[in-house]
């Protein structure tokens, strides 16, 4: 044993001799967070070949290594200036005459990033520095292995490929995709700054890497994405090589005229949860949330029609106005000072009145007689309250005999409404529209609230029979559950690797916020009971482009349930649960500033190109140490194809070539060609005819 440590001590000895040829500076200056560097006369201007092989130095966001005793401290360079200092003492040499004037000597400065360390034949970086360096100690310029190291993904799986560092000596970086898709990634930069390209990329370099590392007596690789797609881009990026290896599906808005790879892209209105339901027809919470809700439940629970189930109705309103009156008592309305009392008194007119209607409407049993003695209660109350001047004041006594005889009456039609209806009014149970228009229709004439709901069922008559809407949420019994989930999420028997893409260009914008809201959802609870069926984890990432328009940060002080906020906080579940279900985020957005803070601080890789809005700067600079933001100065400069990787997937953060990636597999997002069609070298053709026809049949033409 003795003999084994002292060889693993010997070779993890740094050799200083050698080091010492490689310097090229000293240290002047050292605080925790920055250590300056004085250059040698003779360091390098721009090319350094000391390390074997030429290696641009010194460079901003370059590496040095200090040695010392528990290794090299790592520093990134994040500032080379030239300062006048007094002249550099020359060794037996002097002259008095001569006036040392101040001279020009290039300093830099560096920040702290890990201690590399020899391990046998090779280095390995240690994250975060404990002992530092002294002033005067040497600085060097790491060689090709070191630098390798420095950058180095040492997680098991980084197996994937997705560039070379250009300030590392163009080392390839990999990557481990259970860290990168796993705790969610989100890719930020400006138009064009090649976004999309790294999305497609990241998909398609992971699959061809599987290919490479199948299991044995696995020959497909079994990697699942769905792409939420706003601007129709990656519909042909997978198109080669990609569907040996994986099935890929699309969807679209077909508009009838089937093209033959793409299927209709279908979120039935049945699969909109009760929420989804409310912000979409903006339901008040008042009249027509509840009864909106109680028509869903019973659309759950197959009951159709009102007649049926009038002793529902009955018990679905008395639930409604003893779950008010206690709100009142616990308020205090039907006392307190004037309009208290009469509006209280007002609110038991309109019970009464609905109360006397089913009276009327069922025969005789021992629950009738319960509604008719609560019905006498609130005549007793009423009539005196209905002469010329009254005295509005309700004593505790009235009230309570009020909330008790509701109480009786509510128990004598079943008690509570769980008993009867057990699917809730957000369970994904298949239901016809037209149906679910009647039945809110007759429960809205059952409970005398036409003035309130006349309103809200055009808007829902409208939505369902748009055209142009109706494509997509149409009830018709041709898509059940699992037939949505199988086509939308997968199918095989985890054979096969599938590639979703939803090409959301062509919906409607009044819906498209709900669509999107409705997939997430759906796919999240769908993984979500995948695992507590199967115990374990059926690992899926979804793809969000565009993500601020999906994702936006909103004012929650603000309760207002807008598609667009429910949309959001689709996502915000998802970033803060998905990982456990096995659902991964990447989000791609040049708006980052404008994305929900929760998703973001939830995404825990980061992929930056460019970005130049000063306000985007300062949010990513959030998210890594302050010691390593340094590097983030560059963001503003980054070429296209040009990214940093930093968080969780990557040791430290990189500066990343990404991949290149043929135009054949690029995203399709084309800049109006201006010049070519202006110059004639492409030909337009304007007939607005054709445009208009299709236009005034259809109704406003979405964007796309
Ligand atoms: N990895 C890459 N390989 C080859 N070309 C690339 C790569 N990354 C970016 N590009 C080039 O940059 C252009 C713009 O990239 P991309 O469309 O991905 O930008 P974007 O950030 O998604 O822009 P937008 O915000 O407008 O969608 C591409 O058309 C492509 O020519
Ligand atoms: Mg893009």
């Amino acid at each position: 044993m003795k003999a084994q440590q002292r060889e693993i001590m010997e070779n993890d000895k740094i050799d200083f001799d050698e080091l010492r040829g490689l310097t090229i500076g000293t240290v002047e200056f050292i605080s925790p967070k920055e250590i300056k560097i004085l250059l040698e006369l003779n360091a390098p201007q721009n090319t350094a070949l000391n390390t074997g092989v030429p290696t641009l130095f010194p460079k901003i966001n370059g590496y040095v290594l200090i040695p010392n005793e528990a290794g090299a401290l790592v520093g990134i360079i994040s500032w080379i200036g030239v300062e006048n200092s007094p002249y550099p003492k020359r060794k037996g040499f002097k002259d008095f005459d001569l006036i040392d004037l101040p001279f020009p000597l290039r300093k830099m400065s560096v920040s702290p990033l890990g201690i590399l360390k020899k391990k046998k034949n090779d280095f390995e970086i240690e994250r975060g520095v404990y002992s530092y360096p002294s002033v005067g100690d040497p600085a060097i310029i790491p060689n090709q292995k070191q630098l390798e190291a420095i950058v180095k993904n040492k997680s098991e799986n980084a197996n994937v490929k997705i560039g070379t560092s250009p300030l590392a000596a163009n080392t390839s970086v990999y990557i481990d995709p259970n860290k990168l898709f796993g705790r969610h990634i989100a890719v930020l930069g400006n138009t064009g700054s090649g976004k999309s390209c790294s999305v497609a990329g990241l998909i398609r370099w992971s699959i061809e890497a599987v290919k490479e590392n199948l299991n044995e007596g696995t020959d497909k690789p079994n990697a699942r994405f769905i792409i939420l797609d706003p601007n129709g881009e990656y519909k042909n990026s997978f198109d080669q090589d990609i569907p040996k290896l994986a099935i890929v599906r699309k969807f679209k808005v077909t508009f009838g005229n089937e093209e033959e790879s793409i299927q209709q892209l279908r979120v039935p209105a049945w699969m909109w949860n009760s929420y989804e339901w409310v912000s979409i027809v903006r339901a008040t919470p008042g009249a027509q949330s509840p009864l909106l809700r109680q028509a869903l439940r019973a659309m759950r629970n197959n009951v159709t029609e009102l007649d049926e189930s009038i002793t529902v109705a009955i018990k679905v309103f008395l639930a409604t106005i003893l779950t008010s009156i206690k709100t009142e008592i616990s308020s205090g309305q039907p006392w307190g000072s004037f309009p208290k009392p009469k509006n209280f008194t007002e609110k038991i007119k309109k019970w009464q009145k609905s109360i006397e209607d089913y009276i009327s409407k069922i025969p005789s049993s021992d629950k009738k007689d319960k509604l008719e003695v609560l019905n006498t209660a609130l005549v007793e109350k009423i009539t005196p309250r209905s002469i010329q001047y009254p005295t509005y004041d309700f004593s505790t006594t009235e009230v309570n005999e009020i909330k008790n005889k509701l109480h009786d009456a509510y128990l004598a039609f079943g008690g509570s409404m769980a008993d009867l209806m057990p699917k809730s009014e957000d369970a994904p149970v298949e239901f016809d529209s037209d149906s679910f228009v009647n039945y809110l229709r007759d429960l809205t004439e059952e409970n005398n609230a036409s003035q309130y709901m006349e309103y809200l069922l055009m808007r829902i008559r409208t939505m369902l029979s748009d055209t142009r809407m109706s494509s997509i949420i149409n009830t018709e019994k041709d898509i059940t559950l699992m037939k949505w989930l199988e086509e939308y999420i997968g199918k095989n028997k985890a054979e096969n690797g599938e590639i979703t893409i939803i090409d959301l260009s062509l919906v409607p914008s009044d819906i498209v916020h709900i669509v999107v809201s409705v997939i997430a959802r759906i796919i999240f609870e769908a993984l979500q009971r995948y695992r507590r069926k199967n115990n374990q984890l059926l690992p899926t990432v979804l793809v969000m482009e565009e993500a601020h328009n999906f994702i936006s940060r909103y004012n929650s002080d603000n309760d207002e349930l807008s598609p667009s906020r429910m949309c959001s906080q689709t996502f915000e579940r998802i970033a803060k649960e998905g990982r456990k279900f096995g659902l991964g985020l990447m989000l791609s957005s040049q708006r980052p500033a404008e994305l929900s803070p929760t998703v973001l601080s939830q995404c825990n890789t980061f992929l930056l190109h460019r970005l130049v809005n000063d306000r985007d700067q300062e949010l990513v600079k959030k998210f890594v140490p302050d010691n390593l933001g340094t590097i983030l100065n560059e963001l503003p400069s980054l070429p296209t194809k040009k990214a940093i990787l930093l968080g969780w997937a990557a040791p430290i953060p990189i500066l990343v070539d990404m991949n290149e990636l043929k135009k054949e597999h690029q995203p399709d997002s084309k800049d109006p060609d201006f010049w070519n069609v202006w110059t004639g070298k492409e030909k337009r053709e304007i007939n607005w005819g054709k445009i208009t026809s299709e236009w005034q049949k259809e109704g406003e033409t979405p964007g796309g």
